[in-house]
């Protein structure tokens, strides 16, 4: 019955495939769990990433309005700005991109997601923080209305509406998949920026009333905070979609105990999680996301917080190209761990 109503929504598709889960059976034996692995760094555009999905439904939204130009914000290493520039060239609509630190645009920095914002020949325009960068999208916004042209403002993360139901919609195709290998989650665990991806998540369990746990590792933000924003993301995500939900805040599960200091703060241990994942699973993670999801993952089994014994689902988020845009702090620590 849910599943029918995104038939009301506009949507527009890149993804031409079901992403693979894969086990993570090394690191599952060593935790005394079985550790699966929902590959949406694998989607199908411009190196992949949670964003894509999301980003079909904002498409859909930019499309039904006819807007021309789509203005959005995040951190130089921002995945989500490099996948709406990505966006922005198939639909062939202009693109503004309002990056802040963590990073910077030096042209020795010009590589990761940031080099791909230029190929996509994304404007790139500076702001020193996230509310400076709020009001130039705005500015930027006005000018182009002065101007006969129609933008479309999306949110830091494509956290809005629209941007919610890329992952309640995925928990359908995650869950099918999983029946078919006989694997019910206990957890599904996901790196938390915005929320929107756990919004996302937690609207989806909604609609098909699955059971499981869903835990968020914060990757910068507190607890209490992003309990708050999640909560009213999922409702809005719900209006979009005309459906009425229940829903309480005490579903949301957020750990903010491992983001190693801040929002882009990187150090060896994280690096150390890092490598530990490529080298045993051949899977790889980044420093702002997907490294410190599974660096809370890990503890959360070793504390048995996630129990022993338990079938959990890794949201891998994607964000690879990070690895690429930090690798002199990485390549530092991993000569330091080799050397230990
Ligand atoms: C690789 C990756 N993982 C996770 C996230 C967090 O997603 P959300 O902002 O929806 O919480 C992001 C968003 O910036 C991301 O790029």
């Amino acid at each position: 019955m849910y599943y029918s109503k995104f038939f009301d929504v506009p949507r527009y598709r890149v993804i031409q495939r079901i992403t693979p889960i894969d086990e993570l059976s090394v690191l599952g034996k060593e935790l005394g769990v079985r550790i699966f692995v929902k590959r949406d760094d694998l989607l199908d555009l411009a190196l992949g990433g949670n964003k894509i999905r999301k980003l079909e439904f904002i498409f859909g939204d930019v499309l039904r309005k006819n807007a021309d130009t789509v203005i959005t914000t995040g951190a130089y290493h921002s995945n989500h700005a490099r996948l709406t520039a990505a966006f922005a060239r198939k639909t062939g609509r202009d693109v503004y991109l309002v990056l802040t630190p963590p990073g910077s645009k030096d042209s020795k920095d010009l590589r990761g997601n940031l080099l791909i914002d230029r190929l996509f020949d994304a404007k790139i325009i500076d702001a020193k923080d996230p509310d400076e960068a709020e009001k130039i999208m705005r500015e930027i916004a006005s000018e182009l209305e002065r101007r006969g042209r129609r933008p479309y403002i999306i949110s830091r993360g494509g956290a809005m509406a629209p941007g919610v139901l890329g992952y309640a919609y995925a928990m359908f195709e995650i869950l099918q998949q999983l029946y078919e290998m006989n694997i019910k989650p206990d957890y599904i665990v996901a790196a938390t920026g915005t929320g929107a991806t756990q919004a996302g998540l937690l609207l989806g369990k909604i609609l098909t009333g699955l059971d499981s746990k869903i835990i968020g590792i914060s990757v910068g933000r507190k607890a209490d905070y992003l309990i708050e924003k999640i909560y009213e993301l999922v409702f809005e995500g719900a209006r979009y979609l005309n459906v009425d939900i229940r829903f309480s805040r005490d579903e949301i599960i957020v750990y903010d105990d491992y983001t190693f200091g801040g929002y882009g703060v990187i150090n060896k241990d994280l690096v150390k999680v890092i490598s530990d994942v490529a080298f045993k699973e051949t899977i790889l993670l980044d420093p702002v996301y997907t490294g410190k999801a599974m660096t809370g993952l890990i503890d959360l089994v070793n504390k048995n917080v996630i129990k022993k014994g338990s079938n959990i689902l890794f949201i891998h988020t994607g964000g690879t190209p990070i690895l690429f845009q930090y690798q002199e702090i990485i390549s530092k620590y991993l000569e330091e761990i080799k050397r230990e």
